[in-house]
């Protein structure tokens, strides 16, 4: 009897004083929520804190009118801002009153009704990167927040942070969010700092891999605070090695996308190619009521977005560089492969590209394209046209910071 109350005691003991503790918690994420990388918009690349409900109505009508919703982008999330600067008296969260005058059950429940998803943003600190309530403390009781909003995304991110240690803290508001029962999917935004492709997969869908992108090709933005933003080939590159980490359910987050900001139409249809082939979440940080035909033309690529979506869902990676040109591959289901030829440089590069010459291995993944064996049919999918196969050299011309991409097909 003393024996199976002192194991019973053991047990309960375990379980109790191993909640924050990464390896005695068996929760786990949601599972299945994001087997392709997420697609959707998110306010905090061009509004900051200048949110409000008009601009996630308006944000969600032009999802749906303007294509974007049947390209595949469903997810409209709100960043930093919008709370109060305090909790109210039960400690609950307040969404901003002036900012949303209807409370944001009505904000969620409109985006909704449109066939969209609707995502949240908090912190694992004690206060959020702009310095609204962060969750530290009270993620059982915000969890639950979320769960009666009836949010499905939740970015979760880590200023304020001293202290504690990244594993245990998003593990606990991942099992804070599977006891509360909604499906939510959890992204972590710890920006690589603390390695989250070792550690994130049991505990959410994707996770950020970087500092904060700068709408830039290749630069890298000092704050004045003594931290960077990167322009996006600066991420591509930083964390091109870790691709074994990301796949379907786990993703590899290269940050929300710049298309449409400060960069001109050729970089960002090469900004929009990188992370097609990176299999990075496809989340639109752009302001859609001022959106070009030019800047919705690159966001609505299908072809290019099938790559991204591919259901095997693996990061590609660079092949080679030389002097500036660069070719990235990735392979996808049914034997295609896409690669995208890229001009680093800042002058016009002419391609030949022999076939026959190259060898392309996937060593993470045990992939091969063998252009001796066999013959691939071409397309290029920024001009939606078949462009022959792989017997003949790919000539082209291409301008600086541009790209090519292709679609190779085995030949039967
Ligand atoms: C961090 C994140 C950004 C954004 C801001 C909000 O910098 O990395 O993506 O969420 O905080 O304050």
């Amino acid at each position: 009897m003393k024996k199976t109350i002192l194991l019973a005691l053991t047990i309960w003991c375990n379980f109790s004083f191993g909640q924050g503790n990464t390896h005695t918690q068996s929760a786990g994420k949601f599972e299945g929520l994001a087997m392709t990388p997420p697609m959707g918009w998110n306010s905090w690349n061009t509004f900051g804190t200048s949110i409000d409900e008009k601009l996630v109505k308006e944000t969600a009508d032009i999802m749906v009118s303007s294509g974007m919703a049947a390209a595949g982008y469903n997810y409209i999330v709100l960043d930093d801002g919008w709370m109060t600067r305090e909790r109210d008296a039960n400690g609950d969260l307040v969404p901003d009153p002036v900012k949303f005058p209807n409370g944001m059950k009505a904000v969620v429940d409109y985006v909704h009704s449109k066939g969209l998803k609707f995502g949240l943003y908090n912190c694992a600190g004690t206060q959020t990167c702009a310095g609204y309530p962060g969750t530290r403390g009270y993620e059982y009781q915000d969890a639950r927040f979320y769960a009666k909003l009836e949010i499905d995304f939740l970015k979760y991110d880590w200023c304020n942070t001293k202290g504690i240690t990244a594993p245990e803290a998003y593990t606990t508001m991942s099992n804070a969010l599977k006891t509360a029962g909604r499906p939510i999917v959890f992204s972590l935004c710890e920006w690589g700092d603390n390695q989250p492709w070792e550690w994130g997969k049991p505990v959410g869908n994707l996770w950020r891999i970087s500092g904060d992108i700068y709408p830039c090709f290749d630069c890298e933005f000092k704050h004045p605070e003594n931290w960077s933003s990167w322009g996006f080939m600066k991420i591509a590159e930083m964390r091109k090695d870790i691709r074994k980490y990301s796949g379907p359910d786990h993703w590899n987050d290269f940050d929300m996308m710049e298309v449409g900001n400060e960069m001109n139409d050729t970089e960002d249809k090469s900004h929009f190619a990188i992370w097609s082939m990176l299999s990075s979440p496809l989340v639109a940080g752009n302001d859609f009521r001022k959106m070009s035909k030019e800047t919705l033309a690159i966001l609505t690529n299908k072809d290019l977005i099938a790559i991204n979506q591919d259901k095997l869902g693996i990061q590609g990676f660079k092949y080679s560089a030389e002097d500036g040109l660069e070719v990235w591959v990735k392979p996808l289901s049914d034997g295609n492969w896409a690669v995208t030829f890229l001009n680093r440089s800042e002058v016009s590069k002419k391609i030949n590209f022999d076939w026959k010459k190259h060898l392309i291995k996937d060593a993470d993944f045990g992939y091969e394209a063998n252009f001796s064996k066999t013959v691939y049919k071409l397309k290029d999918l920024w001009k939606n046209k078949e462009i022959g196969n792989t017997k003949k050299n790919f000539v082209a011309e291409l301008g600086s910071h541009d790209v090519i991409t292709l679609k190779l097909t085995p030949q039967l």
